[in-house]
């Protein structure tokens, strides 16, 4: 199926940046809100971010011109009747996107696709509060969309096959990049990002480091962004409250540092009120100090030597988990993670990172740290599997990846 016209439902944030990312690819899109006013405001979103391009010398003011003809705002859904697919992007809440896809169910025509930009809620859920859940799908793009190259495709457990490769198409025809995932709580990205951020607020409220020296370990190591300040720009209570939900589906292992839920209780919720990890709008306070201070003595949390490895381990650690519960290939998620959250290139992925540092000695890490820090680290049974059958990594020339393959097809030079 050919998409020749969107509907996006929320003219929020990820709303009005979808809205631009499809315009930009030439298609026109009506952006559906609860009043017309605020359905406005996300056209005048649409609008900032062509400003920036032609402030930039990216485009002229005329292209501008020509882009925001395409795009047009409704205070009514039924606005939405014509269109091939919707890309629903209203707030995080399983009941309200619900409604919204009932709403659409009963106007749209039955060929409709009907995307969700959801972080983390069912797909299955939102599939199964309509007529059509073979046309019901996750769209996740990234934020901010305009910059973020992937696309999660997330299929729920009735969704049609046709249904994906149209999200395929459609995510390459608007210039993304898409990867299929199977769903799971958090999907692929958020899934194995949070582990990695989660650990990094733990090393913190045990005292193992300052935010600063874990952040510029990290930047050192060749991430765009420090945890903390990932943590801060994405919001401290929507962090928290991914958190939760991947708790809630994977158990223990990822349980969320208890510092996490006391900064969004003290209303510390990052760059958006300006005090999170980090103050923005003033000097250090100490609050954070003294938040980590009580939630250590009331965890009993014990310092463990600082080292970056817990951070990274605790993500190829997921990423093992995930790849044997096939939610997506091995490539498909070095490219994800690299694409999602700028995995230093260099190291390709967080399991081309382990084949790098060699299976065994990741899976004799992880087994050192599951007895001495915590049973979270427990290693993924693949981990095992793999070393047992000679699967260690680069040196031996096959991991996760095969490398005897791939010398063979740049001609045996590397
Ligand atoms: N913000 C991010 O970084 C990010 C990244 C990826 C995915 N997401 C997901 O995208 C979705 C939207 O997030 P956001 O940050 O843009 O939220 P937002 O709060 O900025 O915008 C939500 C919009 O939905 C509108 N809305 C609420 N109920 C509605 C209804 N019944 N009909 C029509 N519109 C309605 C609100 O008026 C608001 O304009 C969420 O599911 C979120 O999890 C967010």
């Amino acid at each position: 199926m050919y998409v020749y016209k969107v509907g996006v439902v929320g003219a929020g944030a990820m709303g009005a940046q979808i809205a631009q990312v499809a315009t930009y690819a030439g298609l026109p899109v009506v952006i559906a809100d609860v009043s017309e006013a605020i359905a406005q405001r996300g056209i005048e979103t649409v609008r900032r971010i062509y400003q920036a391009r032609v402030d930039r010398g990216k485009m002229t003011q005329d292209q501008l011109g020509e882009k925001m003809l395409l795009v047009t705002a409704s205070g009514d859904v039924s606005a939405l009747r014509d269109v091939d697919l919707v890309i629903e992007a209203v707030s995080e809440n399983l009941a309200l996107k619900q409604h919204v896809f009932r709403e659409l169910d009963a106007i749209c025509p039955p060929g409709t696709i009907f995307a969700s930009n959801t972080s983390a809620l069912s797909i299955s859920a939102m599939g199964s509060a309509t007529h059509r859940p073979g046309k019901v799908i996750g769209l996740h793009f990234f934020n901010p969309a305009y910059a973020m190259p992937l696309v999660e495709i997330v299929p729920g457990l009735a969704t049609d096959a046709e249904t994906a490769d149209d999200m395929v198409s459609f995510a390459e025809s608007i210039r993304k990049l898409p990867i299929v995932v199977k769903e799971c709580a958090g999907f692929l990205v958020n899934r194995l990002l949070m582990a990695y951020l989660n650990e990094a607020i733990l090393c913190l409220q045990e005292g193992a480091a300052t935010c600063k020296e874990i952040e510029q370990d990290m930047l050192t190591f060749g991430m765009p962004v420090g945890p903390f300040t990932l943590l801060d720009a994405v919001g401290l209570d929507i962090s928290y409250d991914v958190a939760r939900i991947l708790h809630e589906s994977y158990g223990p292992r990822m349980a969320p540092a208890a510092l996490l839920g006391e900064l969004v209780k003290a209303g510390r919720l990052g760059v958006k009120n300006g005090h999170g990890f980090y103050e923005y709008d003033g000097p250090e306070t100490g609050m954070l100090q003294t938040l980590s201070d009580k939630v250590r003595r009331e965890t009993g949390a014990v310092s463990a030597p600082w080292q970056p490895a817990r951070l990274l381990l605790a993500m190829v650690n997921e990423a093992a988990l995930a790849l044997q519960e096939g939610i997506a290939s091995a490539r498909d998620i070095d490219v994800a993670m690299v694409a999602g959250t700028g995995f230093p290139t260099g190291k390709e992925g967080p399991l081309h990172y382990a084949d790098g540092l060699g299976v065994d000695a990741v899976l004799h890490e992880l087994e050192e740290f599951s007895q001495t820090l915590s049973p979270r680290f427990w290693p993924a049974p693949l981990l095992r599997r793999m070393v047992a059958a000679g699967f260690t990594g680069k040196h031996t020339g096959r991991g996760f990846f095969s490398y005897e393959m791939a010398a063979q097809a740049a001609g045996g030079h590397s």
